[in-house]
């Protein structure tokens, strides 16, 4: 009897030692770990941003976490973001194996490729397709343009009422990559399309979940038919519905006169013929589902934030109109190059980038090898986690750090000037791959948009609420805006 009693207590003593999360030696500060679960105590799964508040008070600009067994480093602070991705790039731009994100998408797309040949293949040949198809000629300009007309249509239908953005920009950023993926747009109500927002959004909540997290705690779960299967399926259904794509354009395409990206990656097999690895069939379709997700949410929860600030800072919105009329005179269509002749409107996108913090924590980053930062020592393996926010509200960095000011990026003189500190789109080796697509729209529509319509608060919508939504991106709360024509001077 007494003998099972000491055996029980040496395995209960044994099981808490084998799991104890201690910090490695010179390991970044956090709080205390205890067995099985880490830090989860120390989190409120549904919305840890408090949290988060407290611990970099505590703690410093770098400091750590235990989700389970496994640690993650959070970096603040435009020193050590810099130090981390730029100074030290080669040791910082992994990606996370083994996490809820990454199983689901197979660790196949881009987005989630771990530094090496694949992800250097893959990321330059995307960003030379996306320059060829028009980034610096006209035709991407075109395909933005052409998609603006739509928004138009569906403002005009609006003129005198008020109406929610959310589902026209959501719509627009949509169909732009679309364009750009497949050469063309899709209705709002196309099957195809319906299907893959639904999934993407479905998957993005499950992944924003505390269901996630217990995924990447407790690797021993991950069979069971938990919530979180869901994505997995989810995620089969829109790899079918691409692959369907890729085999339509197989049939009806003509070898070395690209339509799409769908086409380029194509010709691009042909080229390499059995030399293709890292190419493959599969490999374009997890890309371009990537390149899809990565490229909607992000464009237009940052067109709604915009629209939510232009809307109820009037003052802003007018010395915008001024001068576009000003410098567009007459001509019918703004061009991306206008923009070096627009400081106050160029200061007004980047601003609104800015206090839109849409992408708050970035993408993970993972170390590739033992490293070092601000003095700790960090192993290879260990899941890094930038924190944008702290960068773009960084005081010190802005004059206006905490307001919706443009003046954060005029000189004195009126001129644009852009701070180091502005990296919406993250920095270093990884940063985002559809930056220049990115920035192109956001300046075209709200110029386009700025010089046709005025954009006012309903009288009876109340104090506007700022605060975003939590989530891998930030959106604005749900709002209204009042649309109607300029009286055109
Ligand atoms: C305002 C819009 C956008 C914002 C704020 C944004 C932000 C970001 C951020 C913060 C990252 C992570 C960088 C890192 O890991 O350090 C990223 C990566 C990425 N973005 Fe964007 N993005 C935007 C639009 C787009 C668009 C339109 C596309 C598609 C063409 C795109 C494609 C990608 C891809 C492929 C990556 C992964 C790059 C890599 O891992 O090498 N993004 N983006
Ligand atoms: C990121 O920085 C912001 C601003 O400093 C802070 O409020 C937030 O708690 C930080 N998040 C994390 C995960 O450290
Ligand atoms: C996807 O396609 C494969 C092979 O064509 C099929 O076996 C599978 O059932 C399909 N999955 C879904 C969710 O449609």
């Amino acid at each position: 009897m007494f003998a099972a009693a000491l055996l029980l207590c040496i395995c209960i003593w044994l099981v808490i030692v084998l799991l104890k999360s201690g910090r490695p030696k010179n390991f970044p500060p956090g709080p205390p770990a205890v067995p099985v679960l880490g830090n989860l105590l120390n989190l409120n799964l549904e919305n840890p941003l408090k949290d988060f508040e407290r611990l970099r008070k505590s703690y410093g600009n770098v400091y750590s976490l235990f989700l389970g067994r496994k640690p993650v480093v959070f970096i603040n602070g435009f020193h050590a973001i810099k130090e981390a991705l730029v100074t030290k790039a080669a040791d910082f731009s992994g990606r996370p194996r083994d996490i809820f994100v990454v199983d689901v998408t197979q660790g196949k797309g881009l987005v989630l490729a771990d530094y090496g040949p694949f992800w250097k293949e893959h990321r330059r040949f995307a960003l030379m397709t996306l320059r060829n198809f028009g980034l610096g000629k006209n035709t991407m300009e075109d395909r933005i343009h052409g998609e603006i007309q739509h928004i138009i249509k569906t403002l005009d239908n609006n003129i005198g009422k008020s109406m929610s953005p959310q589902v026209m920009f959501h719509n627009a950023a949509s169909n732009i990559i679309c364009q750009v993926l497949f050469g063309t747009r899709y209705e709002y109500d196309d099957k195809f399309i319906k299907e893959v927002v639904r999934c993407f959004m479905e998957n993005s909540k499950i992944a924003n979940g505390p269901w996630s997290v217990v995924y990447d705690s407790y690797p021993i779960v991950r069979k069971l038919p938990l919530p979180f299967k869901k994505a997995f399926k989810n995620f089969e259904i829109c790899k079918n519905l691409t692959s369907n794509l890729v085999n339509e354009h197989k049939k009806t395409r003509v070898p070395g006169d690209p339509r799409d990206f769908l086409d380029c990656y194509l010709d691009e097999l042909d080229k390499r013929g059995s030399d293709a690895p890292p190419f493959s069939e599969e490999r374009l379709i997890f890309m371009t589902l990537d390149l899809h997700f990565a490229g909607t949410d992000t464009t237009s929860n940052t067109l709604l934030t915009g629209f939510l600030y232009l809307t109820t800072y009037p003052n802003i919105q007018e010395r915008c109109q001024q001068e576009i009329d000003q410098v567009l005179q007459g001509k019918d269509l703004v061009s991306f190059d206008d923009r070096h002749n627009m400081p106050y409107m160029q200061a007004v996108v980047h601003e609104v980038q800015r206090v839109a913090n849409t992408a708050p924590l970035s993408v993970f980053h993972c170390t590739s090898k033992d490293t070092e930062l601000m003095g700790y020592s960090i192993p290879k393996g260990t899941m890094i986690v930038p924190n944008l926010t702290s960068v773009l509200n960084e005081e010190g960095q802005w004059k206006f750090p905490h307001d919706f000011n443009p003046e954060n990026f005029l000189s004195d003189q009126g001129e644009f000037v852009k701070p180091e500190a502005f990296m919406p789109f993250s920095t270093g080796p990884r940063m985002c791959l559809g930056e220049g697509l990115a920035r192109m729209e956001l300046f075209l529509i709200m110029v386009t948009l700025l010089k046709k319509f005025k954009f006012l608060w309903p009288e009876d919508a109340g104090e506007p609420d700022y605060t975003p939504e939590f989530g891998v991106t930030l959106t604005p709360k749900p709002y209204r805006m009042k649309i109607k024509h300029r009286e055109m001077q």
